[in-house]
């Protein structure tokens, strides 16, 4: 397997420890795509950099050579992993805010893989309220950390401060790049999030069946927020046309009562999100052939499917501590909310309103109102995106205070 990292050195004394990062990386088989900030080129030169990973070395956001070659957005995602080292003061505060004023701040803002920073800094910078807040801020952007270190330090200076030596750097990077899956830290950290999403399929006959219009995108875009805030997810999937998203175990079922099976099998966990839209009935007897047209329509005997979300919520509530379901209307929202929030035994119903002109079945967008037994909380229409991510940011918040 190839192993690519893109490494951003930045302006500080440890910079010329890169440069023994870029050898140790190349003897372990990784290759190195160096960015050279104009204050890393200060303590390292180009041709050092240059020469030890064997690669072109990117300095300048507006080269007409590089945007011609390879451009910025397309660097920032060529790699499999982003390594900032050292990642100075200025450089935390600029991926922090989400500047994007030089050639490192805008591949970090452009990037969609992981980031791994080794800060490097005074001691005093370090322990500045600005960098604790940058720090939290990039923690909970999902950005990890090694290092720093305490010691002495180049300005004379005793404390944390110095960057992490190579050969720690160099191993926290293969352990990232052996694990594909690898989590990023967040507000979900150590969190094991269960989500069922999709519609069920109930047979008919072997070729078939009684379904829904649901797409399952809001439950998937459920599982990439969570998994973006550092959670363990499994995803319960009906039949979809979605792809598999990176980094979640995804367990394909199709009828209501394997779905029931499969999240009973995932118990216990911190969080229980219920977002499939599960058939109400199957048919009671699925016929083992494929039914004749010349024997004239079927009459066909319904049974009710199992309540998954009702089942998990009535469940003795240590693990999962937080159960939440949604409730796809067409009239009488918060009504029928209110009443499954009490009958399925749940913390939060999500509300929408799914009538044809909102478009929201299949459609990328949803409203959503958070009924809990606090009251209703109503959103503005977003994309199902940001629903998700807004959702599972209110969730962790949850979450932590009800332990
Ligand atoms: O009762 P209703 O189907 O409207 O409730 C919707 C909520 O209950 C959703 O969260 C859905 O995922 C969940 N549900 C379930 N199992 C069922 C029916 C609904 O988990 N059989």
């Amino acid at each position: 397997m190839n192993r690519r990292i893109l490494l951003i050195i930045g302006g500080g004394i440890a910079a010329y420890k890169a440069l023994e990062l870029i050898r140790l990386l190349k003897r372990r088989g990784i290759a190195v795509t160096p960015v050279l900030t104009q204050a890393g080129a200060q303590f390292v030169t180009e041709m050092s950099v240059a020469a030890l990973a064997g690669e072109k070395v990117h300095g300048d956001l507006f080269s007409i050579t590089d945007e011609t070659q390879m451009g910025h957005i397309e660097l920032s995602r060529a790699a499999d992993l982003v390594v900032v080292a050292p990642a100075t003061a200025d450089l935390m505060a600029k991926a922090a805010a989400g500047l994007a004023s030089d050639l490192a701040s805008t591949l970090l803002l452009a990037t969609d893989k992981p980031v791994l920073m080794a800060p490097a800094m005074n001691v005093r910078m370090w322990e500045h309220a600005a960098t604790r807040r940058n720090l939290a801020q990039l923690r909970a952007d999902g950005v990890r950390f090694t290092g720093p270190e305490s010691g002495e330090m180049a300005c004379g200076e005793f404390g944390p401060g110095r960057m992490a030596e190579p050969e720690t750097i160099a191993a926290e990077i293969e352990t990232l790049l052996d694990a594909p899956g690898a989590l990023p830290e967040g507000p979900l950290s150590g969190r094991k999030v269960v989500i069922t999403a999709g519609p069920t399929h109930e047979p008919i006959d072997p070729v078939r069946y009684i379904a829904n219009r649901s797409s399952g995108r809001q439950g998937y875009a459920l599982a990439g927020a969570a998994r973006d805030m550092g959670a363990r997810v499994v995803l319960v999937s009906g039949p979809v046309s979605l792809p598999v998203p990176p980094g979640i175990e995804v367990i394909p079922v199709e009828r209501a009562e394997e779905m029931l099976a499969a999240v009973k099998e995932e118990m216990p966990c911190d969080l229980a999100i219920f977002a499939a839209a599960v058939a109400d009935w199957r048919v009671k007897e699925a016929a083992a052939g494929k039914l004749k047209k010349q024997a004239g329509p079927p009459r066909l005997e319904l049974a009710p499917n199992p309540d998954i979300l009702a089942t998990i919520g009535k469940m003795k509530r240590h693990r999962p501590a937080l159960v939440i379901g949604f409730a796809a209307e067409t009239e009488d929202l918060l009504a029928q909310a209110r009443r499954k929030l009490a009958a399925k035994g749940a913390d939060m119903i999500v509300a929408n309103d799914v009538s044809p002109e909102s478009g929201v079945f299949g459609g990328a967008h949803n409203q959503v109102h958070l009924v809990t037994a606090q009251g209703v909380e109503d959103w503005p229409r977003m994309d199902k995106a940001q629903v998700a991510r807004r959702l599972m940011e209110r969730l962790a918040r949850m979450l932590a205070d009800a332990q």
